[in-house]
């Protein structure tokens, strides 16, 4: 057996090893199924996510809520301990490959938690297919995950772009919009979430006026800013999230477009970010399967364990942080944390239903999320819950052929 040194952070760890490979050797001599170093080897997790740039925030919350998952199962999923690698992705896509390839290839992870961008994560994506890693998606909406790039040992928490702006078409178009301007970042979460409002919009009769675009992370926002007030469209669908989405508010409001062209999109351009955003924000609303005060113990108990931990309020990145703990443990419980044991593992995981605080959470066979979608709309600095825009809105995976 090669063991690869890294894993022995100390000489503690490397103890308990040695004691369980006996221990492992005699269970299999008594005919247990599950080797006990399976139980006592701690399960590598890579956590790709960004610590930098506009994205930065999102990505510490989605490591905090795993956290939080694993500390509130005393630091332990199915009986693995959980040890963590970190890498900052910088929301790059360049340099994506390379770094899962480096968790991977050289920390040996056994299962990668990752990432925020969608072009970082298709990326990922391929990476997970070639090499078998299982991968769990906590945030990322590319459409292709759990469409065409659909495969068995990978899963994802979140959403599909498609699934998050679809419902907001019929929204605005019953709220009386009926000439709309889209403003976004040009890149596939930006064109995906215009594509998906879109179809949603133009089916219940609306009319797309212009798309505006600018490069992601650029928040230079003013020419289009002045082109949405030359435009006059009856309301604005926009998405933007992170520190690009507090800068777009923040410029909306001092252009004085606020109260005159009614902004909407999908919940990004509100979760995470209403502290900075102020005033600015209030009235908005957006799409998103969460909102802050949805009044259930699940919620109730995630928002309060999530404050005493670490003095912050919990918000959609975490919860998926959460719920990726969640599943991951669903799947090593079904193995006796055996993650090598991947039919047991990945089959336990794709029927898990998980009580997150974002209401009932199951799993579509492309490994997506069935989920509530909710129409937000920020009062007094949070996102509260107007109604229910979808119950149980399954992405419908095109192009999906799970293997
Ligand atoms: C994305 O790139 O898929 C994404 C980034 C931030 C928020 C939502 C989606």
């Amino acid at each position: 057996m090669t063991v690869d040194n890294k894993v022995f952070k100390d000489s503690v760890s490397r103890r308990a090893f040695l004691s369980t490979a006996a221990m492992g050797a005699s269970s299999l001599a008594f005919g247990l199924k599950t080797p006990a170093i399976a139980q006592s080897v701690p399960l590598k997790v890579g956590v790709m996510l960004p610590f930098s740039g506009t994205f930065a925030k999102l990505g510490q919350f989605i490591e905090r809520g795993f956290q939080l998952y694993v500390d509130e199962k005393s630091g332990a999923l199915g009986g693995r301990r959980i040890e963590f690698v970190r890498l900052d992705d910088e929301s790059k896509p360049e340099t994506a490959t390379d770094n899962i390839n480096r968790l991977v290839g050289r920390d040996k992870v056994d299962v990668v938690l990752g990432t925020v961008h969608s072009g970082v994560a298709m990326a990922m994506v391929k990476v997970a297919r070639d090499t078998g890693v299982p991968l769990i998606i906590p945030n990322a909406g590319a459409d292709e995950a759990t469409g065409p790039l659909c495969a068995s040992n990978i899963f994802r928490t979140s959403f599909s772009n498609w699934q998050v702006s679809q419902p907001m078409g019929k929204v605005m178009f019953d709220e009386g919009y009926r000439n709309v301007v889209t403003i976004t970042w040009r890149y596939a979460a930006g064109t995906q979430m215009t594509k998906g409002f879109k179809e949603g919009f133009e089916k219940a009769g609306g009319k797309i006026v212009e798309d505006l675009t600018l490069p992601f992370p650029e928040v230079e926002f003013q020419a289009l800013i002045t082109r949405i007030a030359q435009l006059k469209p009856d309301a604005v669908f926009a998405f933007f999230a992170g520190g690009g989405a507090v800068k777009f508010v923040t410029d909306y409001a001092a252009a004085g477009l606020k109260g005159k062209i009614p902004l909407y999109g999908t919940g990004f351009l509100t979760d995470g970010t209403l502290p900075a955003q102020g005033a600015a924000a209030e009235g908005i609303r957006t799409t998103l399967h969460y909102a802050d005060d949805l009044d259930t113990p699940s919620n109730r108990r995630f928002l309060q364990n999530f404050k005493t931990k670490t003095g912050e309020d919990g918000d959609i990145y975490a919860v998926q942080g959460y719920d990726s703990a969640a599943l991951l443990e669903a799947g090593l419980v079904a193995a006796g944390g055996d993650i090598q044991a991947r039919d047991k593992v990945f089959g336990a995981m794709a029927m898990a239903q998980i009580d997150s605080p974002r209401g009932p959470l199951s799993f579509s066979v492309a490994h997506n999320p069935v989920q509530n979608i909710y129409l937000r709309e920020v009062r007094n600095g949070e996102n509260v819950l107007v109604s229910t825009a979808g119950s149980a809105v399954a992405d419908p995976a095109r192009g999906c052929k799970m293997g």
